[in-house]
């Protein structure tokens, strides 16, 4: 190379290094403690997906920044407010919340049909098209609608705990992580769309396989997605689907079954409450928002924000048992006081079964699976007590990891104490510091769902098997997740003995 092109070379290079520093002074320039960010990437490389500890990050930055209660950081060039001052978060989720009704925007419009039916997700829908969805979903998830699926749950619960005890017979340990994702596919399936997918009865059941697939992109997919979000016309150009084919398995057997209930045959699950809202003529904005792809989308979602999530819980409740004996023996009294009082599991006896629910509050405050909440602000607004005012687009964080292990918040916080959560204590909770189902109107919308399912699995394996944690894995390993949802790394490996009803 002559040196002429070397100094072309050397100029445009100081000149990208020079814009990237102004990229990343967005927040020092508004008075925003940042920590020192890589040359062009930010903080993209210890918080986003490709780091599988990011809560290490938030923690670090959540100690450095404790008395300015927020900090700036850069993905990529994208500034994101990451706060955590209760009075601000009130704002943000509750009082305010006409100004953060959104998350980011993810634009994947490659042409292809796999990512329109993906742009129709609840998740990824902003502003009145958000507004409209939810509405229309919400009465899926109300306590009558949720209470009508109990026997579903209750069947795919029993077929847990048999093939479980049955492994348990076979073998001195098993991996509950597993089983438990087994568990919550099956559920997952059968209360979504009326599939059978028998992942509890065949090891090899393809829709598990399937699921698994999609769950662990690879690294060219998620390079793809990358590329994708900083020069996207390509893509588009050409056609280049940025989801896995998993995708279209799971469409086209949901597609069957919506043919299949279209002669108005009903199995009580999502799937007849969403076909019922689409169908509904006093709702103005059904035939409009409900089109097929709209449905077809939301029942997969509920496959992606529900199989893996429940199945974390359930892993990491069952391990924290299995270590805490104590507290194991407690709720095992519990729940046969529950039988005997109500002749089985009901759905009553669930709802009642006080230390139940605080053994998985606090699995969950020790574990929540987001590891941060976000909004995207859409409209301009100050930040009560500060001079910091946000505009349309602005991204915001609020680290849930963070604030569930606070000792300020939390005495001792790495021990397992259901009874933070009892009725009598739950008035010491301070506001804010507990939110693994998310906060305000744009919460997780199948709460209740998920914390019935998981009560009812718990319930009766403590009450056949007492859990016991297996030689040599007595920590928990985590990693997060390409949507950021912690989960355990490796098996959840207990041994189960059985024990008298
Ligand atoms: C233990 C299990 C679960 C946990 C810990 C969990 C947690 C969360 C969290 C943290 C959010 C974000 C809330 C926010 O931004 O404020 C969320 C949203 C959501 N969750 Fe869940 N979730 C669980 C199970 C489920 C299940 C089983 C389903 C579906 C059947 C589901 C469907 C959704 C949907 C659709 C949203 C998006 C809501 C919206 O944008 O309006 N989740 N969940």
């Amino acid at each position: 190379m002559g040196v002429e092109t070397w100094v072309l070379v050397a100029t445009v290079a100081v000149l990208a290094w020079l814009y990237s520093k102004w990229r990343h002074s967005y927040w020092s320039s508004r008075g925003v403690p940042s920590p020192p960010a890589l040359p062009f990437l930010g903080h993209y490389h210890k918080a986003y997906f490709m780091n599988k500890t990011s809560w290490v990050f938030y923690n670090e930055m959540y100690k450095k920044f404790r008395d300015a209660s927020m900090f700036g950081m850069y993905e990529v060039w994208n500034p994101i407010l990451v706060l955590w001052d209760p009075e601000i978060m009130k704002h943000i989720f509750i009082k305010d919340f006409d100004h953060f009704t959104d998350r980011r925007t993810f634009e994947l419009d490659t042409g292809n049909e796999r990512e329109q039916m993906i742009m129709e997700m609840l998740t990824l829908k902003n502003g009145a098209a958000w507004k409209s969805l939810r509405a229309i979903m919400t009465p899926t998830f109300t306590s009558g609608k949720i209470k009508s699926m109990f026997p579903l749950v209750c069947d795919k619960a029993d077929a847990l705990v048999k093939f479980s005890m049955k492994q348990a017979a076979e073998n001195p340990h098993v991996d509950m992580k597993n089983n438990f994702g087994r568990f919550t596919m099956d559920t997952i399936a059968s209360c979504a769309f009326g599939i059978e997918c028998n992942s509890l009865v065949d090891k090899n059941a393809e829709f598990p396989r399937k699921a698994e697939k999609f769950f662990t992109p690879s690294f060219t997919a998620i390079m793809k997605i990358m590329l994708y979000s900083v020069m996207p016309k390509p893509f588009k150009f050409f056609r280049v689907h940025l989801n896995p084919p998993e995708v279209d398995f799971f469409m086209d057997v949901i597609r069957k079954t919506v043919a299949a209930r279209q002669g108005g045959e009903k199995r009580g699950d999502f799937l007849d409450l969403l076909l019922e809202a689409r169908d509904d003529p006093d709702n103005p904005n059904n035939k409009q928002v409900l089109g097929e792809l709209t449905i077809v989308a939301q029942s997969l979602l509920f496959i992606i924000a529900g199989y893996r999530t429940t199945a974390a819980l359930l892993s990491f409740s069952s391990f924290l048992l299995a270590k805490n004996k104590d507290q194991q023996h407690r709720l095992r009294d519990e729940l046969r006081q529950m039988v005997a009082e109500h002749g089985d599991i009901t759905y009553q006896a669930i709802m009642e079964a006080k230390l139940l629910d605080a053994c998985l509050q606090e699995t969950l405050r020790l574990y929540p699976s987001g590891l941060v909440l976000e909004r995207s602000c859409t409209k301009t607004i100050k930040l009560p007590g500060t001079d910091l005012t946000l505009k349309p687009g602005d991204l915001v964080e609020v680290p849930v990891w963070c604030l569930h292990h606070d000792p300020r918040y939390w005495p001792d916080p790495e021990a397992f104490i259901p009874d933070r959560f009892l009725p009598e204590n739950k008035g010491n909770i301070h506001p804010f510091t507990h939110m693994p189902f998310g906060m305000g109107p744009r919460n997780c919308i199948a709460m209740r769902f998920a914390l019935l399912e998981t009560k009812v699995a718990l319930a009766k394996l403590l009450l056949k098997a007492e859990l016991e944690v297996a030689p040599g894995h007595e920590e928990v390993a985590l990693e997060t997740g390409v949507n950021g949802f912690i989960r355990p790394k490796d098996g959840i490996i207990l041994s189960m003995k059985p024990v008298k009803e």
